[in-house]
């Protein structure tokens, strides 16, 4: 996806073993529409060089403070001028000192003492580095001033050790950054979601659940963290990895599923039912797997209970968060999700159509609440998670 598209940074890099991911890095942000202007202190060329990062960006790179090729001799200035954010990867404890302090004694250090565009550091350093005290001061401080420090990771480090210091990955970088460029709508907003299947079990080993693979519900957490909320997911069993900046508690059983969000709701402005919750459990699952010759030829007869509507009981507590709920029919979708909205007292219902949404990467929406009809046109669900969370955000803010 193009979400960097018309985005033009410069990715300084310092002195680290990690500067090798950085070439990486480079190409991912370029893959997201990124135009990438490298500037590398004399440290990190001797790590990675200069002609491998020009090869990777189709821009000549800059080392030196001195050079020449800027007509006015400014690359300080203006090459910061362009951009819309300086990010530094790595980031040695030494660069992080130096901004602290408002250092310049390289092309980079000044360029960022100079810019007028936001600028972003991922650390990377030996753990002892990364804790002693001056870096941590010096990191705080840097906080301070504006500069927004992504990570470090925890983990094995280059030299052997096992601990904090360790950069990011390239993919957790851009995901960084593209959530640094969405716009935050729902800052201070606290949002509650619930994705993917339940799991009913039947034995041990069996089970009755459905399609959902969790991705519409995991999309719209990632558009809520990148739009400033903080997010909770409660998931049931999904392949998926959890978004960046969301917190994500794993269940299983719809009545789990429910537990969890009774004990995670105080405090949340907005929860979002994006589950296909079982509406029934099986009555005295079997502790050991059933046997062919113990059920006899027709099977098992199993009896059900319902499970309580997660959704419904949230919509009616005397606190209620704003509550969005989903609905997916193979039939009628205007009708049943207009019903749903009024039977489950939400503030809106956002209806798919079931065999053109579970499972799929793309899908198309649409919204009923007090406004009438809103359609999102098909879309990758994360361009579609965008544009249904601006949308919440925006009746949040009136309501409010
Ligand atoms: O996960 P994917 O593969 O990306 O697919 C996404 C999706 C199709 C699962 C999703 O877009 C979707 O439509 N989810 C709702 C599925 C559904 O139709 O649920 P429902 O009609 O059973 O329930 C209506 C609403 O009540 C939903 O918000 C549901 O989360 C909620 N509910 C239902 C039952 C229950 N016991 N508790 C609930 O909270």
């Amino acid at each position: 996806m193009n979400d960097l598209a018309g985005r033009h940074l410069v990715l300084g890099m310092t002195g680290g073993i990690a500067a090798y991911k950085t070439a990486e890095l480079a190409r991912r942000l370029q893959d997201h529409g990124a135009t990438v202007q490298v500037v590398m202190t004399e440290g990190a060329t001797h790590f990675i060089t200069p002609v491998t990062m020009q090869a990777l960006t189709g821009r000549p790179v800059f080392t030196d403070q001195w050079d020449a090729r800027q007509p006015n001799n400014m690359a300080h200035i203006d090459l910061s001028r362009a951009a819309d954010a300086i990010v530094v990867v790595p980031a040695s404890a030494d660069f992080i000192a130096k901004i602290a302090h408002g250092l310049c004694d390289d092309l980079l250090t000044t360029m960022c003492v100079a810019r007028a565009c936001p600028l972003l550091v991922v650390p990377a350093m030996n753990l002892q580095m990364w804790a002693h005290p001056a870096t941590q001061r010096n990191a705080r401080q840097i906080a301070d001033d504006g500069v927004v420090v992504l990570g470090p990771a925890s983990g094995d480090q280059a030299c052997g050790e096992i601990g904090s210091g360790r950069m990011l990955e390239p993919d957790e970088i851009l995901d960084d950054l593209i959530a640094f460029f969405q716009p935050k709508p729902m800052r201070g907003r606290r949002v509650l979601i619930t994705a993917g299947p339940t799991r009913e079990p039947i034995d041990p080993v069996r089970a009755i659940t459905n399609h959902s693979s969790g991705k519409m519900g995991y999309a719209i957490a990632r558009a809520a963290h990148e739009a400033g909320a903080e997010v909770t997911l409660v998931s049931g069993p999904t392949a998926l990895a959890t978004p960046r900046g969301v917190v994500r508690i794993d269940v299983e059983t719809a009545r789990q599923m429910y537990d969890v969000v009774m004990r995670e709701v105080a405090g949340a402005d907005c929860f979002i039912a994006v589950a296909a919750v079982a509406d029934w459990h099986v009555i005295d699952a079997s502790e050991h797997k059933l046997k062919k010759a113990g059920v006899g030829s027709d099977g098992p007869i199993l009896k059900f209970a319902q499970n309580p509507d997660i959704l419904a009981a949230v919509a009616a507590r005397p606190t209620a968060p704003y509550c969005v709920g989903f609905a997916a029919e193979t039939e009628d979708l205007h009708a049943n999700a207009e019903s749903k909205l009024a039977r489950k007292k939400v503030q809106l219902i956002v209806g798919n159509h079931a065999h053109e949404a579970f499972g799929r990467d793309d899908n198309a929406l649409t919204l009923y609440d007090a406004r009438g009809r809103t359609t999102l046109e098909r879309a990758d669900k994360l361009v579609l998670a965008r544009q249904l969370v601006a949308a919440i955000a925006e009746r949040m803010a009136t309501a409010s």
